[in-house]
């Protein structure tokens, strides 16, 4: 078998919430295809359409009506989506809304601190046991703030950008290593007073209305990582992703797939709102082992687990460090990635901040738990081609999260 083909995927997750989120605030109808179809994405919609906002869905269309947010009469639930939560508790901040989140059994269990501290500082009232869901936020008169964020992540600084848009003064944050950044790119895109300089993000609050626009959002590069590494690690494969997001801070994978020996090649590039787009060619060749250390994690954060497969494919050591994040996420995907590796007969030692992976190994069946994370079903998935036996995953329907026609296309790709 090979991994052969032309593929395009749904819409950038990152981007589609975003989209949703920032055309409400615009005064006018702003008009989105191939938006992302995964669930994270729809409980955004929902939440939005739950505080007022008329959102129409037709065909591959989505049309935003920006318009004035009201207290929602349910509670939010944000599902498994850490974007919905924490993007929408600094919108509805900054909207001066009182509004209820709560979320599934695995979001429940993510650390809202991150968010509740930068906003309770700019004067959100809120409550909520132990930082976690369910959260009520109170109408509460914000202030800007000048914050130094202790992690790398674009949904906490997205959080206070968007609770900013309506405070009183202006906002300037700094994070540790750079997030990914389209929250500011399309803030900018439409007309929001925001700049970079020194390596702090500075935003003023909205004092005049925000253009709507229109974007055919891009590819997810997240979800290519998969397909991307599967031609990577089967030999005599080759596959082409067309027009999918290539921002610098998202294609950390294709780089790491490039410095272990992979052939990656960039196409057709061209900006769109803001964001660069492109097709990427992906053919196999042998791979080695690499280091990849904290200043890489942000770029490549939801791409471990597929590098954790490619990883046992490759000759020697490949070591990841600085990626404690990864515990953090739908589950703890450091254990998720060590127990199934193991048990599918990988060379694997688990760190406190990463792993360390001893290639080339010929990979057995197993029955693989997902813990519910649509990234480990993914990725696992993945080791499934390569395999020798058959894995059997305990919740396939878990890739609906990001991208449920994940097997569908799977197996229209390998030849
Ligand atoms: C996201 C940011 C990342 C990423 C998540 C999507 C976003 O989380 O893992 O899948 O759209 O802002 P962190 O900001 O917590 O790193």
């Amino acid at each position: 078998m090979v991994i052969k083909g032309t593929i395009s995927f749904p819409g950038d997750k990152s981007l589609s919430h975003r989209a949703l989120i920032l055309a409400s605030l615009c005064k006018g109808e702003s008009s989105f295809s191939n938006l992302s179809t995964g669930m994270d994405v729809s409980s955004t919609k929902e939440c939005l359409i739950a505080c007022g906002i008329n959102i129409i869905s037709e065909k591959n269309k989505t049309i935003v009506k920006g318009g004035t947010f009201n207290d929602p009469n349910q509670k939010l639930d944000c599902g498994n989506s850490g974007t919905t939560t924490r993007l929408l508790v600094g919108l509805l901040a900054g909207r001066k809304i009182s509004a209820t989140f709560i979320g599934d059994a695995s979001l429940s269990s993510r650390p809202m601190n991150r968010i509740l501290l930068p906003l309770a500082k700019m004067g959100l009232k809120f409550k909520s046991e132990n930082k976690r869901l369910p959260i009520r936020i109170l109408k509460s008169e914000l202030t800007g703030l000048d914050y130094k964020s202790p992690i790398a992540s674009a949904q906490v600084k997205s959080s206070v950008l968007l609770a900013t848009l309506g405070a009183n003064e202006e906002t300037c944050f700094k994070e540790p290593i750079l997030s990914r950044d389209h929250t500011e790119r399309m803030l900018k895109y439409i007309g929001a007073d925001i700049y970079f300089k020194n390596n702090k993000t500075i935003l003023k609050p909205l004092s005049f209305s925000l253009s709507p626009f229109d974007f055919n959002i891009p590819g997810d590069p997240s979800t290519a990582a998969f397909f991307a590494g599967a031609a990577s690690v089967i030999s005599g494969s080759n596959i082409t992703v067309n027009r999918v997001l290539i921002n610098p801070t998202r294609i950390g994978f294709f780089r790491i797939l490039e410095r272990m020996g992979a052939s990656v090649k960039y196409l057709e590039k061209k900006e769109e709102v803001g964001e660069l787009i492109g097709n990427i060619n992906i053919t196999q060749r042998r791979l080695d082992g690499v280091r990849i250390s904290a200043k890489e994690i942000p770029d490549i954060i939801d791409e471990l687990p597929i590098i954790a497969i490619i990883a046992t494919q490759a000759e020697g050591i490949t070591k990841v460090t600085g990626a404690k994040e990864l515990r953090m996420k739908e589950c703890d995907r450091i254990h998720a990635i060590s127990k199934n590796l193991t048990k599918m007969g990988a060379k694997i030692k688990e760190l406190d901040d990463g792993f360390i992976i001893q290639g080339p190994t010929v990979l057995k069946g197993a029955k693989i738990e997902t813990f519910k994370d649509h990234r480990i079903a993914m990725a696992f998935s993945i080791a499934g081609l390569i395999a020798d036996g058959a894995i059997l995953l305990d919740h396939p329907e878990c890739v609906k999260i990001s991208y449920p026609d994940f097997f569908v296309q799977l197996s229209r790709v390998c030849k």
